[in-house]
């Protein structure tokens, strides 16, 4: 039967005979359309030929004459190629592979589908470029290519899709100019261009053509230049514009705002400059407005009544905004989310707050708020984070402050508050409290203590009194600062061991092992060590409870700006570890004769012979402070891992920190990948990527708080005696502070950086993951990240596989080819880490999941010697 129907549409129109025996046609042309795919899952076992009607089978939808008018194989791992077959179904008008496994160009013989309305192919990995007779697919009204790997123009013939109501071309490689074409695509709807790095180019005004548009998403796509205010009148009917993230400078219109439909407008992270987009708020919708991070000025209007009642989030941070914070919007009824720290605003918090019922999230940090906390703060249900930092906000704190069930960061630190510290008795969810550098009096009340997730506790430059209590012991504190008040007593055990001294300083009165003042009898300390009085502390203490120590949770030192003359030349240590050594033991040798590499990214390691005779390595940290001598910056982890370097301690004065390291015997991973005679057998560069990948998995998941490494290169894998990997230069940013971590990377590094590194703000797990990939590669092809051929092994290596096809040649030969599956393996991985998307990446579980599975294929024996670590923990 089938044989004899290969009608063409006419003959199936007209001959009705024919019905019942092309619907069994249909079920051929998907089973040939099978039979060119790979189903690993096996999912589409419901496709046979033994089985009733195609009607029924998985992922298809028929119409009421049973012909085929839908094929949906959503997430079903399929690979393969997508064959013209379908076509001979002439009623299908929906293609949906979306997050398959395809890997090839966009299959342009589909347009032989003369009813399809509807293809979407997302999130494969579809390749090359988008070519002209895409004017082929002219039904068309759907077409949805986001995530995956196109690149080059988007051509002209896209002009000729009248039909398009939505198109998506969103997370590819696609490059600018932007095609002026797409303006004659006046049915669309969504347009969604977002996502596509390279894109690089002018917002051209005749976008604003589009007027049935009501969706634009160009986010993050590198667009720049001016864009003309009209594009604000000729799209009417917008109701998502989401232009975040890119270049684009522009003063928006002063009048004349109208877009009525508007729900989200987001144009955060670009370069607009000019006063706040009065009328926006005609747009009764306005769910969430998006400004920050841009240059715009002056107030914002008080006048807005009755207006923007359904606003959720106001974001206005990082601009330069002044005069008085409208009060109506402390009042929104919806408001969950306002951000507008670092601006110029005054004026105050009214009670009124607590009108804004759904309230979760308010950062208003460095501006001039002048008021008192009011109660009506406390009476929000919904509020989570409050952080009001550097304002002048004075009067007593309310006792009701933190009676939001699920009030969990509170920071006003360096304002005006007085009174004293209200016992928090409901906090029970509170994590982290800062009321730093305020004119709080009294004691600490002990009720602190009975606070179930407190960490982070900083009451340091206050006037309090009093002993800090006992009760305080309960706590698994990481930050415990009470430096600079009038405390007086002794000092809880638990509290003096567990933490650095700089915590309890600029409190005379206060007494126990290591102050000057010692209660009553505690021994004398150690003669000839040369150190502060309060590292001196540290290290009798720590010397006594090692073992307290090496157990002790987590905990990181905050950093603060502050001028204190009477330190200005003095250099202080924090030891983490036993270690006997003075600033001077470490300082005379910080010479050029023993100092290693070529400098660092950061600044030069010394390798230093302690009297004792063992060697540590010290990095110094120059000039990191923000402003010359003024800024100490003091932010150290306390990680544990066989995968990374132990830091020691660290010493620091003004304008320079020194980080004290444990040494490590064979140098780093990149000198010896440099070198000309390199060559490790396979298993072993095997289990250095398994020790890199399991110290990132410590440092993103385990670690708390969740560390980023963010410099993640081979010249930072230090290798033992025994190759095991230990990482070091890690989170460094959370020591220097972000904008010197960016601007002393080094060029070094760019091999390293993920290609989103230059336009997301934000670090994330998944750059991280790139650099692992990286290092993979290096392993794998036995080449420095930037000594390849053009000075990029990722794009050496994607060049050799796309091109020539040539993975094989990629491999190190010096390696046997014994190992070459499991190294084959290993690129499968590090290419998967490399993908230019991030959310294409594996995470970290995953790539250790897959280099222990090759790594358990290994017949190879390692190489096993005694460890001899120099350093050792006396
Ligand atoms: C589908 O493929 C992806 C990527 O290869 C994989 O992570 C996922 O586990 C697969 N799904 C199933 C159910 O096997
Ligand atoms: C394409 O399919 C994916 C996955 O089902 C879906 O998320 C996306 O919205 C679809 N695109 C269109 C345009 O419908
Ligand atoms: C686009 O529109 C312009 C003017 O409306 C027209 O001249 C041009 O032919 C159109 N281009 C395509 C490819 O349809
Ligand atoms: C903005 O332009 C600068 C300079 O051309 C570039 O470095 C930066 O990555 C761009 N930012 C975005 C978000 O595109
Ligand atoms: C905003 O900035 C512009 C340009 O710098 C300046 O001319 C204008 O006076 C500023 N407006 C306000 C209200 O500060
Ligand atoms: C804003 O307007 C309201 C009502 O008109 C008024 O109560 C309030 O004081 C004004 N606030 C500011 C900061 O000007
Ligand atoms: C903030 O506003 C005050 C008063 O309006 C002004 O004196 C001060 O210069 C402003 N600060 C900045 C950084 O613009
Ligand atoms: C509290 O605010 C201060 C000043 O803005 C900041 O330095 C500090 O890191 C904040 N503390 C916490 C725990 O967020
Ligand atoms: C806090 O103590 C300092 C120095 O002891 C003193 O100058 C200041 O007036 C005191 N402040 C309050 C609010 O008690
Ligand atoms: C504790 O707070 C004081 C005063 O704010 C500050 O100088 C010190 O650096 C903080 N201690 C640490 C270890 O961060």
């Amino acid at each position: 039967m089938a044989t004899i129907c290969k009608p063409s549409i006419s003959l199936f129109l007209s001959l009705s005979l024919f019905v019942v025996s092309c619907a069994m046609d249909e079920g051929d042309n998907l089973l040939r359309f099978k039979d060119s795919i790979n189903d690993p899952l096996n999912l589409l076992s419901s496709w046979s030929k033994h089985s009733t009607s195609e009607c029924n089978w998985r992922g298809i939808t028929c119409t009421s004459s049973s012909s085929i008018s839908s094929i949906n194989l959503v997430s079903f791992n399929l690979s393969g190629s997508i064959s013209s077959s379908i076509c001979e179904l002439p009623n299908l008008v929906h293609l949906n592979l979306a997050n398959n496994l395809f890997n090839q160009p966009i299959p342009l013989h589909l347009s032989q589908c003369a009813s399809l309305q509807s293809l979407n192919l997302s999130n494969n990995l579809i390749w090359g470029t988008i070519p002209d007779q895409i004017y082929l697919f002219q039904s068309l009204k759907i077409l949805d290519f986001s995530r995956n790997h196109l690149q080059g123009r988007i051509p002209q013939g896209i002009g000729s899709l009248k039909h398009l109501q939505f198109l998506n071309l969103g997370s590819n490689l696609l490059s600018g100019p932007f095609p002026l074409i797409l303006a004659n695509l006046t049915q669309l709807i969504i347009l969604d261009l977002s996502q596509n790095p390279f894109f690089l180019t002018h917002i051209p005004p005749d976008i604003a053509k589009l007027t049935k548009l009501q969706m634009l998403f160009l986010q993050s796509s590198g667009f720049y230049g001016e864009i003309v205010p009209n594009l604000f009148q000729g799209l009417k009917s917008l109701v998502i514009l989401d232009l975040s993230n890119n270049n684009i400078t522009v003063t928006l219109p002063k009048v004349g705002f109208s877009l009525p439909n508007l729900v989200s407008f987001d144009v955060s992270r670009n370069k607009l400059s000019g006063p706040f987009p009065n009328g926006i708020c005609e747009a009764k919708g306005l769910v969430h407005l998006g400004l920050h991070t841009n240059f715009f000025n002056g107030s914002i209007p008080n006048d807005s009544i009755n207006k923007c009642m359904n606003l959720e989030r106001f974001q206005v941070h990082d601009n330069l905004f002044s005069g008085d914070f409208p009060s109506w919007l402390w009042s929104l009824p919806r408001i969950k989310l306002i951000t507008a720290e670092n601006n110029n605003f005054s004026g105050e918090i009214p009670d009124s707050i607590s009108g804004a019922a759904q309230l979760e999230q308010v950062q208003i940090d460095n501006n001039r708020f002048a008021s008192k906390i009011p109660q009506g703060l406390g009476l929000i249900r919904s509020l989570y984070r409050f952080s009001a930092s550097v304002n002048g906000l004075y009067g007593e704190l309310p006792t009701n402050l933190c009676d939001s069930p699920v009030m969990s960061i509170l920071n006003l630190s360096h304002n005006y508050l007085s009174g004293t510290v209200p016992e928090l008795m409901n906090c029970k969810k509170i994590v982290s409290f800062s009321l730093a550098h305020n004119n709080l009096i009294g004691e600490i009340p002990k009720s602190l203590g009975a606070l179930p997730v407190l960490t982070y506790l900083d009451l340091s430059q206050n006037n309090l009194t009093g002993q800090i209590p006992q009760e305080l012991q309960n706590l698994k504190l990481a930050l415990f600062n009470v430096s600079f008040n009038q405390l007086s007593g002794r000092v809880p055990a638990s509290l003096i061991s567990g933490l650095p001294a700089s915590f309890l300083q600029g409190n005379p009165d206060l007494c126990g092992p290591g102050f000057s003042n010692s209660c009553s009898q505690e021994k004398a300390m150690p003669k000839g060590v040369n150190l502060s009085k309060l590292a001196s502390a540290l290290l009798i203490s720590a010397v006594a409870i090692s073992s307290i120590i090496a157990a002790a949770v987590g905990f990181y030192i905050i950093r603060r700006c502050r001028k204190q003359r009477s330190e200005m030349n003095g250099w202080r240590s924090v030891f983490f570890y036993p270690l006997r050594v003075a600033e001077n033991d470490v300082m005379m040798q910080m010479c050029d004769k023993n100092a290693r590499g070529n400098g660092g990214t950061f600044g030069r390691v010394y390798i230093v012979n302690l009297p004792s005779g063992e060697l540590i390595a010290v990095k110094k940290l120059m000039n990191f402070g923000t402003h010359s001598s003024k800024c100490e910056i003091n932010t150290l982890a306390k990680t544990r891992h066989k995968n990374i370097t132990k830091i020691l301690g660290f010493c620091y004065s003004n304008d320079a920190i020194f980080l004290i390291y444990e040494y490590v015997a064979r140098g780093s991973l990149g000198d010896l990948i440099g070198k000309p005679d390199f060559e490790l057998p396979w298993s072993v560069r095997l289990r250095i990527a398994i020790g890199v990948a399991q110290e990132l998995a410590y440092l993103h998941k385990d670690y708390l708080p969740h560390l980023l490494h963010r410099n993640l290169k081979s010249t930072n894998i230090l290798l033992d005696a025994d190759y095991e990997p230990k990482m070091t230069d890690f989170a460094l940013d959370r020591i220097i502070g972000e904008a010197a971590f960016k601007s002393s990377l080094g060029s070094d590094a760019s091999c390293y950086l993920a290609p989103e590194y230059g336009y997301t703000k934000r670090a994330s797990e998944e750059m991280d993951t790139y650099s692992l990939g990286v290092i993979l590669l290096e392993l794998i092809t036995g080449r420095q990240a930037d000594k390849a051929e053009c000075g990029d092994v990722v794009k050496w290596v994607r060049r050799k596989i796309n091109i020539t096809n040539g993975a094989l040649e990629i491999i190190d030969p010096k390696i046997s080819s014994a190992s070459q599956h499991e190294m084959l393996g290993a690129l499968d991985i590090a290419l998967c880490c490399t993908s230019v998307m991030p959310e294409k990446r594996p995470s970290i579980f995953q790539v250790l999941r897959i280099l222990h599975s090759l790594h358990s294929t290994s017949n190879l024996p390692y190489i096993h010697q005694p460890s001899t670590s120099t350093y050792t923990l006396s």
